[in-house]
């Protein structure tokens, strides 16, 4: 069964802008798009820059590194394809912003 964890830290993100929090141990990227949250490993799969740091343009992210691009929504990477993260669903429950990792 999947489990929702809070993360308190990420109403602290401004819309428009991403972070980087911890969760069980794992780097994740956070990004707050207007109110809405999405996540997705931190890690970048280039030289493992944290793409929580990244410019964010729109749905788009850029590595803080080299500039690889990102969908913020799925993770996909558009400049190298195979290259995708894994993305993970989030949600706000009671007002607290959660994410759901297995
Ligand atoms: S480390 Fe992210 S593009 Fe190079």
């Amino acid at each position: 069964m999947p489990e929702f964890i809070n993360i308190p830290e990420a109403k602290e993100i401004p819309s428009g802008k991403g972070a980087t929090v911890e969760v069980n141990g794992a780097r994740i990227a956070v990004y707050n798009l207007a109110g809405t949250y999405f996540a997705m490993d931190d890690t970048c799969p280039h030289v493992g820059a944290p793409l929580g740091g990244g410019w964010v343009e729109g749905e788009t992210v850029a590595c803080p590194m080299h500039g690889w691009e990102f969908e913020i929504k799925t993770g996909r990477c558009i400049t190298v394809p195979r290259c995708a993260v894994s993305s993970y669903p989030m949600r706000i429950e009671n007002g607290e912003v959660q994410i759901c990792i297995d």
